[in-house]
């Protein structure tokens, strides 16, 4: 039998260690939290005492999962087509980014036609009614309760009450009361989610764990939270932006990287259709250092203004600021212009910003942040109604991206005329580009030089003496 005593759990990984120390073996600093427990897990489980398991083939008579669809068309896209009856979705974001808000909304959406309950542990019922009546829900037959006791929460769906949607409103404040460390801790966040999401699925409803994020933007807890639930979704966007992005980064039951678009207002988030419309709403093609991306996020496409701005700059080590991209990223895309493209940047201030608080992941991006770049350093505009996307090589190659079409198509529907494309690159269906059916311009290139040579004649930003 192993022993009971004091052992640090790291928060990142879940490694167990006998004494405390600044750095797991994971490589995390001050992650250790200190709880009771098993130094090891129990040994000795080869003594034949389990059951036989049984195994079957890979064909069968199962049921596809039955959904539970909101009509919040932005949310049940990102879950894959609704919520799945049986599994349990983590939903992870910054404080006040408006995930109680979402998910009042998701539950009155569907308490129509199932039974759905709103348990939360941070708020008093007055609060949450004040929220509902703001959104104008208040006549919505959502089963309401405050609590933080798991035991409490099990015994109700275990006999009386078994709801059809669950939320949980957090699972940092939810409590196990046969553990001794205090809330908040390891161990109690990860015994309450392994009780919640057992009874979700012996019970067959759909729960939803809110969790919050630490600073370095991961769900606080062990990551070991991500590992047991079903589907991982994230609420983002700038909270000084109106903008709010739901995105998937693991689902089990559909696609991910999907994302959902909405915009916060004085009576709730609303759903964004056409996200491309909107974070072009103020975008002017006869300004220098702003380019135009054709994205994809998830199975969508997206048009979204990049802005950069070049400053001549006194310091050493001079100021670079991104907003919505990596900077990493920025840091060899100047590279690649300094050395292949005679660009020189480095001795300049650099900023750059995604526009309506998006945060781009795509390579695909690259070709329209030096596009940016060389416009903002030229004093030259990108040329009009062109929207502009390919990653960047080291070597200055500009290299094929996916979804060529669904892009080109896009930036079709807003108005744009012409784009900068890689020269190589095939659709997704096999087709090469050049046999591409669109009404753009398009100008393929295969250096960013070319880029560069879109801008000419370069007369503006060099200086005659
Ligand atoms: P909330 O859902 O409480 O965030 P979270 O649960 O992620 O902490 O939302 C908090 C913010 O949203 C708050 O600053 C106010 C704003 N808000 C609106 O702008 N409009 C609304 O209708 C509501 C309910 C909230
Ligand atoms: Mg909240």
């Amino acid at each position: 039998m192993a022993r009971k005593s004091i052992i640090y759990i790291c928060d990142e990984c879940g490694v167990r260690h006998k004494k405390w120390a600044g750095q797991c073996s994971c490589g995390a600093w001050n992650t250790l939290s200190k709880e009771e427990g098993f130094e090891s897990a129990p040994k000795g489980l080869s003594d034949g005492k389990g059951d036989r398991i049984s195994f079957v083939g890979l064909k069968g008579k199962e049921e596809p999962a039955h959904r539970r669809v909101t009509k919040i068309s932005e949310f049940d896209r990102v879950c894959g087509g609704g919520l799945v009856s049986g599994s349990a979705t983590l939903v992870g974001g910054d404080p006040g980014i408006g995930k109680s808000t979402l998910l009042i909304q998701v539950v009155a959406a569907l308490s129509k036609d199932f039974k759905c309950v709103y348990i939360s542990g941070e708020e008093a019922i007055a609060q949450l009614r004040l929220r509902a009546a703001r959104l104008g829900l208040d006549n919505a037959p959502v089963g309401l309760a405050t609590t933080t006791s798991v035991r409490d929460i099990i015994t109700t769906f275990d006999k009386e009450y078994l709801p059809d949607v669950a939320v949980i409103d957090s699972i940092q404040c939810m409590f196990v009361d046969n553990l001794d460390s205090a809330p908040g801790t390891v161990t109690q966040i990860r015994t309450s989610a392994q009780e919640l999401i057992r009874i979700a699925k012996r019970r067959q409803f759909a729960l939803i764990l809110v969790g919050h994020v630490t600073k370095d933007g991961n769900i606080a807890g062990p990551r070991i939270l991500e590992h047991m639930v079903d589907t991982v979704l994230y609420f983002e966007g700038e909270p000084s932006h109106q903008f709010r992005v739901l995105r998937s980064v693991k689902n089990r039951f559909g696609p991910t990287d999907e994302i959902g678009v909405f915009e916060m207002t004085e009576t709730g988030l609303n759903e964004v259709s056409n996200p491309s419309a909107l974070f072009l709403a103020s975008y002017h093609d006869k300004v220098a250092g702003i380019s135009v991306f054709a994205g994809i996020e998830g199975s969508r496409p997206l048009l979204i203004e990049i802005q950069s701005l070049i400053a001549p700059s006194q310091q050493p080590a001079p100021r670079r600021a991104v907003v919505g991209w990596d900077t990493n990223r920025l840091a060899m895309i100047m590279a690649v212009l300094g050395s292949r493209c005679g660009i020189p940047l480095s001795s300049n201030e650099v900023y750059l910003n995604v526009v309506g608080g998006l945060r781009i992941r795509e390579p695909a991006a690259d070709l329209a942040v030096a596009a940016a770049l060389i416009s903002s350093f030229l004093e030259k505009p990108v040329a009009k109604k062109t929207i502009v996307f390919g990653e960047v090589g080291l070597s200055g190659e500009i290299r094929a991206v996916s979804h060529i079409a669904t892009r080109l198509k896009e930036a079709e529907k807003l108005g744009f005329t012409s784009a900068i494309i890689p020269i190589a690159g095939y659709e997704n269906d096999g087709k090469h580009a050049n046999q591409l059916n669109t009404s753009l311009t398009l100008k393929r290139i295969s250096q960013l030089a070319d880029l560069v040579a879109t801008f000419e004649p370069l007369n503006s930003g060099v200086t005659n003496d």
